[in-house]
């Protein structure tokens, strides 16, 4: 049994590691404010704001033997190595595959990708509409580095992060979407890639990379699939047979307002191609081979479909209104008639 710490676990990511960390025996400390949520059964609840510099200090006593960090904000996680670095085993990172200052290439690897430069002086977090976010996690990352040591500290760069308890309205859309029939709107291309990791599997490579002191930088994402082989798993996770799907041109879809990635009016998982074309598209060989496994897609499928009917206001109503939906199909056939 192991002392692990989150630097957070009161909602998804955080508290999908904390429960499956309850469940392998581990001690597990969430040290969060706990206004996001509760901590998972098992789990104790320190109550801390981070934004008190000391804040952390008096859980140095004792130590632990891993931390888990999933802050976005810099001067967090400042106060935090101060506070927690030299009594620690080993120390994960949750960064973001935002940190890449490239997301035309595909093929791209962590190795040497390159990345942002760091936030501009005074800029310590993301603002709302989340500018600096890739800016400030490259700023954690060197932080991270510089404090634990190389050695002992694994920076986890996440992409899209799939499952229950997931409140975006990103891949619960297509859940949401698929679920309801009828002739669905897919964007784009059947060809075009989608990249994402189901929380739980990233969660439990956090946990064995903790016990294996794993240590360097990894893209933490699934390998990249086809748009169509997603829809397809969405549909074969929730039992509909042969979808209806129509495949709208992007540019047709810009023409009528339709949005990418996530938000009102938005298609989650499209992006602009080829613009975009290595945001969903890394070569994630050095995470499978350093111990990140990823269950099938039907999985990720029924344990959200599962987690959302239980769950029905928990998750955003964002996505292409149906209505909205109906219209561009309507204007689109139209036109291929025409
Ligand atoms: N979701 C995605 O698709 C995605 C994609 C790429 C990367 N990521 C990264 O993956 C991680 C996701 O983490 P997550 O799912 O656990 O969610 P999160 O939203 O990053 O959780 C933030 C945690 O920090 C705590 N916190 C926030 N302000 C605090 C404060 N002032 N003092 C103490 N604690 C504070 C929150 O708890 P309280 O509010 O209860 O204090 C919460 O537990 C993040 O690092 C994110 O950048 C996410």
């Amino acid at each position: 049994m192991a002392r692990i710490l989150v630097l957070g676990g009161t909602r998804f990511l955080g508290r999908a590691l904390a429960r499956l960390a309850v469940a392998r025996g581990h001690e597990v400390v969430c040290a969060a404010r706990g206004v996001s949520g509760a901590v998972p059964e098992g789990a104790r609840l320190v109550s801390v704001d981070r934004d008190d510099p000391a804040a952390l200090t008096p859980l140095a006593r004792g130590g632990f033997d891993a931390v888990v960090d999933v802050t976005r904000q810099v001067d967090h996680a400042r106060h935090a190595l101060d506070a927690l670095a030299d009594h620690v085993g080993h120390w994960s990172l949750v960064s973001t595959v935002s940190v890449y200052a490239d997301n035309t290439t595909p093929g791209q690897s962590a190795a040497d990708a390159p990345v942002l430069p760091p936030p501009p002086s005074g800029v310590e977090a993301p603002d709302p509409d989340f500018r600096w976010y890739g800016e400030c996690k490259v700023a954690i990352e060197r932080l991270v580095r510089e404090r634990v040591g190389a050695d002992r500290s694994f920076i986890c760069r996440a992409g899209l992060i799939v499952g229950p308890e997931d409140s975006s309205d990103r891949f619960p859309y297509w859940v949401r979407r698929l679920a309801a029939g009828g002739e669905v709107l897919a964007p784009g291309e059947p060809t075009d890639r989608v990249q994402f990791v189901d929380v739980e599997d990233l969660a439990s490579w956090l946990l064995n990379a903790a016990g294996t002191r794993l240590s360097g930088t990894y893209d933490g994402t699934g390998p990249t699939m086809s748009r169509a082989e997603m829809l397809a798993g969405v549909a074969a996770g929730l039992g509909v047979a042969d979808p209806r799907l129509t495949w709208v041109d992007q540019d047709f879809l810009h023409a009528h307002d339709v949005r990418e990635w996530s938000g009102e009016r938005a298609l989650p998982l499209w992006v602009r191609l080829p613009e975009s074309a290595g945001l969903m598209d890394r070569d994630v060989s050095a995470a499978l081979a350093a111990g990140l496994v990823v269950r099938p897609l039907a999985d990720t499928v029924r344990a959200t479909a599962s987690w959302m009917s239980a769950h029905p206001g928990d998750v955003r109503q964002g996505g292409l209104d149906p209505a909205d939906e109906a219209a561009i199909l309507g204007t689109w056939h139209a036109v291929r008639t025409a």
